[in-house]
């Protein structure tokens, strides 16, 4: 069993009703649910996080070296962009994360093409909407114990 974290960034809780023809429809708490269900599931457990300030982003990221966090699922939200103190954050604790994004950003303006996370990330999932989230607890799964099945 694995421990799993989920952290969103700043606008992210207004899933739902924020742009929903960019971001869709679902709301935060729907999509944490949904995560938290499939994770069970596979027998790990996710803990939800979601803060519309870099420092508690990177507050978060340090405590999960301390609670034992073994994998991250991050959407940094406009942070992706411009944040090098969340970035040296994730490289600090050494945690394996997974870099996620509803909307395909490199389809959007050009300053969203430019992530400060995609060259230390195991992987990016991009533009798959809600769903994305669901593949992203799957990635934390085959990553952690690969060719177990996810
Ligand atoms: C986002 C993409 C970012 O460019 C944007 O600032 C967000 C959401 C996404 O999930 O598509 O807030 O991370």
């Amino acid at each position: 069993m694995a421990s799993l974290l989920l952290i969103n960034g700043p606008n992210l809780n207004l899933l739902g009703s924020r742009e929903p023809e960019v971001y869709g429809s679902a709301q935060l708490a729907d999509i944490e649910a949904r995560a938290t269900e499939l994770a069970a599931a596979r027998g790990h457990t996710l803990a939800c996080f979601q803060s519309n300030a870099e420092h508690e982003l990177i507050n978060r990221v340090q405590q999960a070296r301390a609670d034992a966090t073994d994998f991250i699922i991050l959407n940094p939200g406009a942070f992706t962009h411009t944040s090098i103190a969340l970035r040296d954050a994730l490289l600090a604790v050494a945690i394996p994360f997974v870099e996620l994004h509803l909307s395909n950003t490199f389809a959007r303006e050009q300053f969203r093409h430019h992530s400060y996370f995609s060259d230390i990330a195991t992987s990016c999932l991009i533009g798959i909407g809600p769903f994305g989230y669901e593949l992203a607890i799957l990635a934390a799964s085959n990553y952690l114990a690969p060719g177990e099945g996810t």
